[in-house]
């Protein structure tokens, strides 16, 4: 099903961010399909031993350089060397209260980490790259669900940077007209590779739903604050169009090959069109895993909003692609991971 979009021309893509949870879960699959790659991770924010399990998964030992994004000579001296087809930048930022609190470190990590990065492929003639966007940068629905028409105005400085980076990406684009960039909107990334052997790995108490309905699962945890529940949906939690990491992965795949067939910038949105509550995957990891969720309502938390998911039709019709695994397979999964690395990738 997958090589529909990908008809066997092999490339070197160099990843950054690649041992985080959204890069590593796509370096399995550019490993799957026969790519060569180069992960470029700082590791600020992810373990060492997702390469070893990157290894177990495909038999491959990717190359692998701890450098950080922003570091100019480090980033041309890797370039140089490796000299990729193509880049998916996944290196970045992306906790939204954290964004807030420590904002001058969100716009040099996300907005000058890609200028430098855009400065070390230009170094080297590397023309094509796909961003790891967020919906984040839509902000408050003017309708729904949102198209890639829809304006942007996020509403929070993480949103903020990952616009930024997008117009850079652009601009960069129109200077460059044989350059080819694809910026990807990601919806509410969560589940593990089917092995269980990766997954995500938050530090500290998670801030996202799922990795936290999974440490209550497995008994880090003793419960969960649902975020309100007098929201205008239909059970009164939020609703959310949560995607498959396996199948955002394969988004990546499409969004490469795409960026290959020509030049300029194109937008989509990755996500499967459909909304769940917080309720709904309360159950449903419920039932996947055979525990109790033990929860309490607490107030709404600042800045959510209180439904949203996307119009994935673009990604469908342009590349090809749409997310073939529903809420059973990401419970399913998540419990896998988390059951079997109950402390993550910590010992
Ligand atoms: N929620 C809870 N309790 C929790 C955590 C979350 O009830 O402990 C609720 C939230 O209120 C929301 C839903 O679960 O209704 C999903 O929340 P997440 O934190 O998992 O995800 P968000 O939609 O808030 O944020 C995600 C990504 C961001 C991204 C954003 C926009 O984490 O990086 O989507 O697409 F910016």
């Amino acid at each position: 099903m997958r090589s529909i979009w990908y008809m066997g021309e092999k490339m070197r893509v160099l990843v950054t961010g690649g041992a985080g949870y959204i890069g590593s879960h796509t370096c399995v699959e550019l490993l799957a399909e026969g790519h060569d790659i180069c992960i470029v991770d700082s590791f600020c924010n992810a373990s060492p031993e997702v390469i070893n399990r990157l290894e177990e998964i495909t038999a491959v030992r990717p190359e692998v350089h701890r450098v950080d994004v922003r570091d100019r000579a480090k980033m041309m001296a890797v370039m140089a060397r490796y000299k990729p087809e193509a880049v998916i930048h996944f290196a970045g930022l992306k906790a939204v209260g954290e964004s807030s609190q420590i904002p001058l470190n969100y716009y040099d990590v996300n907005v000058q980490g890609t200028v430098v990065l855009l400065e070390a492929m230009q170094a080297v003639g590397c023309q094509h790259i796909v961003f790891s966007s967020s919906a984040t940068v839509y902000g408050t629905p003017h309708y729904l669900p949102y198209d890639e028409a829809h304006p942007c105005a996020p509403s929070n400085v993480y949103g903020h940077t990952k616009h930024m980076a997008e117009q850079v990406l652009s601009d960069w684009q129109r200077a460059n007209p044989e350059s080819a960039v694809v910026l990807l909107r990601y919806f509410n990334p969560v589940g593990a590779h089917s092995s269980g052997r990766i997954g995500e790995d938050p530090e500290g108490p998670p801030n996202n739903l799922m990795p936290f309905v999974a440490q209550v699962a497995v008994g880090q945890r003793e419960r969960l604050a649902v975020f309100g529940d007098d929201y205008d949906t239909p059970d009164g939690t939020g609703v959310r169009d949560y995607i498959h990491v396996t199948d955002l992965a394969l988004a990546h795949l499409g969004a490469l090959a795409h960026a290959k067939k020509g030049s300029g910038t194109d937008t989509f949105n990755i996500g499967t069109g459909a909304g769940y509550s917080v309720l709904e995957m309360i159950h449903a990891f419920s039932k996947a895993s055979g525990r109790e969720i033990a929860y309490t309502v607490a107030p709404r938390r600042e800045g959510d909003l209180p439904s949203y998911y996307a119009d994935p039709s673009k990604a469908r019709a342009v590349l090809g692609w749409a997310a073939q695994r529903g809420i059973a397979e990401i419970c399913d999964s998540t419990w896998a991971w988390q059951s079997q690395n109950p402390t993550g990738y910590k010992p």
